[in-house]
């Protein structure tokens, strides 16, 4: 049976750091309540003309870099995004041109905060199926532009960032065990962005200021997310008769400190198998898991052989898992 692995990891976060500090003098809040309420310290800010192409851009080229592959090896390129540099054509498409990748179809994913985990199981696919030997799956977001920076409710949780893997055809028992999936489109009111799409056109006679922004219900989101982080990790465990105590390391998407301790205790993790970095970089959507993977990579956390156990919830509602084999050798 062909696998699929991870062969490579890179990230790229904007330099412009935003703190709760910073938040204080923009709307009424304190790095109390954040710090309390999320676990959030800081979260990156992209530059004028920094778009979510360029972030993934860079995040795929070190990931390559790590993979010792060339941008043209490249067979499928698709990246999860709520914040795409336009509507359309595809952000991967952009990417696709500024890696070089000519012998690469591309496409967008669009599944909010499990964004990244849904591209890495249609890449996962696209190996498997034997359509192709090797795929770039890229979480990335300026979820800056799409914030109200005026509403508290939602301003101190976001930022912007990307993540990136290299997947290709494994030769060994290491790889990407199984992925698992799940929408519900009964939840919208919860967790949307009204405009721009189709049904909330700019008008002519002025821009309706409130439309491009994210709308949230966060108290209602938060308990859904906990059950569904749940359930979809233990899906994938209890598929391959594994246990909390096989996890070597869980890298959940990385919302808000809350959620993620009372979903790891739900799975009965201890605090050393967590993954978290949502104190440095907020809520950065689809690439909260690939930019935690790229950094527990980069710091030895992942041994070859190690099992990963990544999931992730966001609008839609959309939530998915994946476990994995690790299969970079450590350096
Ligand atoms: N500073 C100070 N006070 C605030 C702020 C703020 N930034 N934001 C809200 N408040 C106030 C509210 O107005 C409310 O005041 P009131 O009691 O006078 O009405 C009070 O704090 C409590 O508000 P709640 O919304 O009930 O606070 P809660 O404890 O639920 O925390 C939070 C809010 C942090 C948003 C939490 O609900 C949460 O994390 N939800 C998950 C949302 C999320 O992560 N969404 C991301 C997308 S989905 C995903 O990634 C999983």
């Amino acid at each position: 049976m062909i696998r699929a692995k991870i062969s490579g990891t890179g990230s790229c976060m904007p330099e412009k750091i935003l703190t709760n500090q910073d938040i204080e003098k923009m709307v009424d809040t304190s790095h109390e309540w954040i710090f309390a309420r999320t676990g959030i310290n800081e979260r990156r800010i992209a530059a004028e003309g920094e778009f979510t192409s360029d972030l993934a851009t860079t995040a795929a080229q070190r990931a390559l870099e790590m993979a010792g592959v060339d941008a043209q090896e490249i067979g499928l390129i698709v990246l999860g995004t709520i914040s795409a540099d336009y509507p359309w054509p595809a952000t991967a498409c952009i990417v696709q041109k500024n890696l070089g990748a000519t012998n690469a179809y591309a496409y967008d994913i669009s599944a909010a905060c499990s964004g990244f985990i849904y591209a890495l199981a249609s890449a996962v696919d696209y190996i498997v199926s034997g359509r192709g030997k090797k795929a770039l799956v890229i979480g990335a977001e300026t979820l800056s532009r799409i914030i109200d920076w005026s509403d508290r409710n939602t301003c101190v949780l976001f930022g912007d960032g990307a993540g990136a893997v290299v997947l290709e055809a494994s030769d060994d028992e290491t790889g990407i065990l199984s992925t698992h999936l799940h929408s519900d489109g009964s939840y919208l009111d919860l967790l949307y962005q009204p405009g721009f799409a189709t049904r909330h056109m700019p008008s002519v006679s002025g821009i309706e200021a409130h439309l491009p922004f994210l709308k949230m219900q966060g108290n209602e989101v938060f308990k859904v997310a906990v059950r569904m982080l749940t359930e979809v990790s233990l899906e994938a465990l209890h598929t391959h008769n594994l246990g909390p105590e096989d996890v070597s390391l869980f890298i959940p998407h990385q919302a808000n400190r809350r959620i993620l301790e009372a979903t790891a205790k739900r799975i009965k993790l201890t605090e050393d198998q967590v993954c978290i970095n949502v104190h440095k970089y907020g809520n950065t959507s689809s690439a909260t898991i690939p930019v935690a993977m790229d950094e527990a990579c980069r710091a030895g956390q992942l041994k070859k052989g190690d099992l990963l156990l990544m999931s992730a919830f966001g609008g839609g509602f959309t939530w998915g898992s994946a476990l994995v084999r690790w299969s970079i050798q450590d350096n």
